[in-house]
């Protein structure tokens, strides 16, 4: 019988639909690694918008896949805040990734099939030792197809334009509800249609909607699920 033998937990699903913060109270709690793989996304963005590669109108592909060897992303524990911040070339980009800004381009950014080869080389290596909670839209697809606990969360797109309108509110941006609800739709809408990696439900993956579920109830449903798997496969 193996012993203490941790796992992978995979969670895929729509923007805004609180995987993260469910990600990061599992891990905690299992004392697991978290990995935010939209804050990996986002970071190219970031990287592409101050090169002038990417805007509203346009997108350089050919110079992006040109200066992919220039991005160098690390997360760095901040025992401060008890989470991992995401570092740009050595500069901490946590505040700057989060903007509307990034949020507009970010999914464009995802559609390059090239960006997404270096993430998903970089991802599969942080689980080489499992003990892993990782989110974004492709964890169950395609980074660990093999998971023992992979889950799909959704909402309705108005809960998840709340959700967010609020966050940005709280860090004082200059936003209205229409704006993010509109941002929320087009992200669903280039995420889940793109021809790389689409976001979509996993084999064998749970599907989770928590439009009208409090966090405190969604993370004790999952809490459990991750238990039985960890039993499974300690015995
Ligand atoms: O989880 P998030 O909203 O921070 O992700 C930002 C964007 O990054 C999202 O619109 C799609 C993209 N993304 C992706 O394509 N694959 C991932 N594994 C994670 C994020």
């Amino acid at each position: 019988m193996k012993t203490n033998q941790q796992i992978i937990i995979a969670i895929d699903g729509f923007s805004s639909t609180g995987k993260s913060t469910i990600a990061k109270q599992l891990a905690k709690k299992l004392g697991y690694l978290y990995v935010d793989t939209g804050a990996m996304y986002r970071a190219v963005t970031l990287f592409a918008i101050q090169r002038g590669f990417v805007t509203e109108k346009l997108l350089d592909k050919k110079k992006l896949i040109e200066s992919l060897d220039e991005i160098d992303l690390k997360f760095k524990y901040n025992d401060r805040l008890h989470f991992s911040e995401m570092y740009l070339n050595g500069k901490n980009v946590e505040k700057e990734i989060r903007t509307l800004e990034v949020s507009k381009l970010v999914s464009k950014i995802s559609t390059v099939s090239a960006v997404r080869k270096k993430l998903v080389e970089q991802q599969q290596k942080m689980g080489l030792r499992k003990g892993l909670v990782m989110d974004g839209r492709d964890i169950g697809t395609v980074v660990f197809p093999n998971a023992e606990l992979k889950l799909f969360m959704t909402a309705s797109p108005k809960k998840r334009a709340v959700r967010r309108y609020k966050e940005l509110l709280d860090k004082g941006e200059d936003v209205t509800y229409e704006e993010i609800l509109q941002n929320v739709q087009q992200r669903d809408l280039i995420d889940s249609t793109r021809a790389d990696s689409p976001l979509k439900k996993a084999d064998g993956a749970i599907e989770f909607d928590n439009s009208d579920m409090g966090l405190k109830e969604q993370f004790e449903r999952v809490y459990n699920m991750a238990l039985r798997r960890i039993k499974e496969a300690n015995e």
